[in-house]
Parts: C-alpha cells; structure tokens; sequence
C-alpha cells in the first residue's frame, strides 16, 4: 500500500531536504514548482547573479504587450492595480524613482533613532505577561512589536493597528506561489478595504500633517509630479504590509531555533555581544522569506542553460544560504558562526529597504526576551503557515518566567 504525500506539507515541513537535493543535480534548472514552471536556481553565485543582473525584471508588461496576456478576472483589477504601483513589482526607471522618494524619508539612522521607542516596546509587551508562565510568541509579542513600530513610523493612528493583521494576511496570500484565482478572489476584498484606508489617511494628513514618513511621503508627492496619489497609497501599504509578516517570522523562527538548540541558546545568554550575528545566523538558516522571483528579460545562457525571454526565473534565496561551496557545515545552526553570508534580504536593485529596521527590531525582541524570561521551554512542536513563500509558524507556545 502506498502512503500519498501531499507535496505542499512535505516542502512547508522542510523546503531545505528539496532545495539541497536540486542544487546537487544543477544550480540552474527547469523545473514544474506547484503553480509554476521556471527556472528553479538553488546556488549561492547564481541567485547572487540574477538578482544583480538587470536583464532579469519584475514587470511582464515590459515583455509582452498587454493584449497578448491572459485578461484579469474583473474581482481582481483594483488589486492588481495597487500591486503594479509597488516599487517590489516595477523596473527601472519607475522602481528608481520610487525607491529613490522612500529611500530619502526612510533612512538607516532615522531607524537607529527608533532604539530606545523599540525597547520600549518590547519590554511593555513582557510586562503584561508577569505573573503569567504559559505564552503564545505570536499573540503575545512578536506580532504587536512590528505593528507597533512600523504604524509609528507611518503614522497610523494606533487604534487602527490590529486591522494590518488582516491585510498582511492578505497579501501574503497574493505573493504566495500555490494560490489559485479563488484563493485571490477571496483575499481581494480585504486588499480594497486596504487601499481605501490608506486613501482616507493620506487625505486626513494633507490637512493635518505629523512628524512622520507618511506626511514626508505627501509632502514629496504635493510638491510635484514625482509621486502620483496611486504610487503613494501603494508605497504606503508596501512599507506596513511587506515588512510586517517577515519581521514577525524571523522573531519567531529565531526564538523558535534557539529553544530547540540550548547551546546555542546559552551561548548568546553567556555572551549577549553575538547577539547581531545571531540574527544574522537566524537569517540564514531559517528565514522569513524562502523565494521570489523575476521574467527573464531576453533569450540568455546562464550556467550551461538556454534561458528565453518571458519564461520565470524561481530565485531560492534559502537554498543558496545553505550552498555547501559557501559555508562550511550550511546545516549546522551555529550563533558563533563567522562571515555568515546570506541573501534574506535579496540583493541588488530590490535589496530589502527594511532591512536595518528588521535587523534592529529582532534584535532588541531577542535580547529582551533572553534578558527577561527564565526557565523556557517549548510546550508543544509548532504548526507552520501554510505557504510556500513566506516562511513561519501558526503559533508558538512555551513557558517561562517573566521577570
Ligand atoms: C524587499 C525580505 C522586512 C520593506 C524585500 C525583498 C526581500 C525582503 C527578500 C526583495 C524581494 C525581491 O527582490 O523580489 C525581508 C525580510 C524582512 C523584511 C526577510 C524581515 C526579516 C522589511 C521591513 C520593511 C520592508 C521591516 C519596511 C518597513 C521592503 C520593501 C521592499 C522589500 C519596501 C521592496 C524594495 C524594492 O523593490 O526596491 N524584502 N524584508 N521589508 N522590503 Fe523587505
């Protein structure tokens, strides 16, 4: 009797086995990827390249004339058209400027800045879990810290903070690579929703503006036409939507990898000074976003391999974090580990803009929980999400003592 596997479960449970096994066949190769069929690159050098390489775009309608595309389910349109503002899915030269507008208003030292508030933060969410020994990482702390922070920073009013938890959810849904047109269909509504919020806000800053990125963003906008009303919303909702579910899973996957490997553990407890290169560690070797993706933008070779304009490049980011011709032992979750190179946060035109910010929150978050709670233990294994892309967990439960 044969025992069926569901491809999804066995790739969520260990995407690395699948990765490690490609890479070993060839670091370029065409492959069926559930509801793709791309080139699937796994090494190092290689992802490295094609982020780099400007031949490889984000946006199709540069390759293929919108007629010749499979039309848009009409459900789908406003969603499809607040994406296609996002810098994350535009090319040269509209991504430059773009990028460009945020890059000035949302810089590493305005995020330093944010220190002690982070702090702060964190340690107001451990206060309310004194008294208490049985806690839920996500519920209790590592979702609210990045709401907290990045609502901050935007400028949402904060009782409008758990309704990014919904949105988020959303458009994760949206990048993920095993959605089908009904799972879209039924997330669309709530991207809407989204898109009117931030419309409402941004006509409420305009007559009273704040200290924050949101009323610098209009403000850039307002002064001429560098910044239409689409581009701002869709910036806006980039900036608290991308950043949330990635910073809240690389909070927990870290927690997560420390509670199962206690030498590690104490080795960060008995030395706090390796906390940053145990963040570092974390993304590697487990991070928040496994893959994404590019057109190839003209008939190349690549790696021994014909690649032809249009068809998809399934970049594993994850994969070469863990190429054996980089580190030395790439399965080993070492905290100590020296020159830990990875490419969780891409590389090249689209390197993540929020990576000071996530570094520095995960930071602050695993410190104060190292500091502040003893006796820890995981009370049970935990689930991961349901998704091919981002990579997390339903919820983390243990126990511990707060001081
Ligand atoms: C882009 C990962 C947190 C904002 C990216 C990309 C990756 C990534 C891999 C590039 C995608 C591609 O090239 O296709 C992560 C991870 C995070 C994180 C692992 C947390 C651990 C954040 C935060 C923010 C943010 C906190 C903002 C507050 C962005 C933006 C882009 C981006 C705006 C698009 C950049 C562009 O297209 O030029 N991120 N991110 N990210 N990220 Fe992050």
């Amino acid at each position: 009797m044969s025992v069926k596997t569901d491809p999804v479960k066995t790739f969520i449970e260990n995407p690395y086995e699948m990765f490690k096994q490609a890479n070993e066949i060839n670091p370029i190769q065409w492959v069926s990827f559930f509801n793709v069929n791309g080139w699937l690159i796994t090494g190092y050098k290689e992802v490295e390249a094609v982020l780099k390489d400007t031949r490889f775009i984000k946006e199709i309608r540069n390759l293929v004339q919108e007629e010749n595309m499979p039309p848009i389910p009409q459900t789908l349109v406003p969603v499809v058209m607040l994406n296609r503002n996002m810098m994350l899915f535009r090319d040269a030269p509209n991504h430059t400027r773009l990028r460009g507008l945020v890059t000035k208003a949302f810089t590493p030292r305005m995020t330093e800045r944010l220190r002690p508030t982070i702090v702060e933060m964190a340690n107001y969410l451990l206060d309310a879990r004194k008294g208490k020994t049985e806690h839920e990482l996500i519920r209790d702390f590592a979702y609210s810290l990045p709401v907290m922070v990045i609502t901050e920073l935007i400028g949402v009013p904060k009782e409008d903070r758990e309704r990014f938890r919904v949105w988020s959810d959303s458009f994760v849904k949206f990048i993920d690579f095993n959605t089908t047109q009904a799972d879209l269909e039924a997330v669309a509504p709530s991207l809407e929703e989204a898109d009117h919020y931030m419309r409402n806000l941004i006509a409420v800053k305009r007559v009273n503006p704040g200290e924050d990125l949101l009323s610098g963003l209009i403000s850039v906008s307002d002064s001429g036409d560098k910044l239409n009303e689409d581009e701002l919303v869709a910036t806006c909702l980039l900036l608290l939507i991308a950043g949330h579910e990635t910073t809240v899973n690389l909070i927990t996957n870290g927690y997560h990898l420390l509670l199962k490997h206690r030498d590690e553990m104490k080795k960060l407890i008995d030395d706090p000074s390796l906390i940053g290169n145990a963040v570092e560690e974390i993304l590697r070797f487990d991070p928040p976003v496994l893959l994404t993706s590019r057109w190839v933008g003209e008939d190349m070779e690549l790696g021994g391999q014909q690649l032809k304009k249009a068809q998809t490049a399934i970049i594993a980011l994850a994969a070469a974090n863990r190429d054996p011709n980089i580190h030395e032992s790439p399965d080993v979750f070492n905290v100590s580990r020296g020159n830990v190179k990875h490419l969780s946060f891409a590389s090249g035109p689209h390197f993540c803009l929020g990576a000071p910010l996530a570094r520095l929150e995960t930071v602050i978050a695993l410190e104060v929980l190292l500091k502040r709670v003893h006796d820890v233990k995981l009370l049970e294994e935990p689930v991961r999400r349901n998704n091919i892309v981002f990579r997390g967990f339903e919820t983390l439960k243990f126990s511990g003592v707060v001081e």
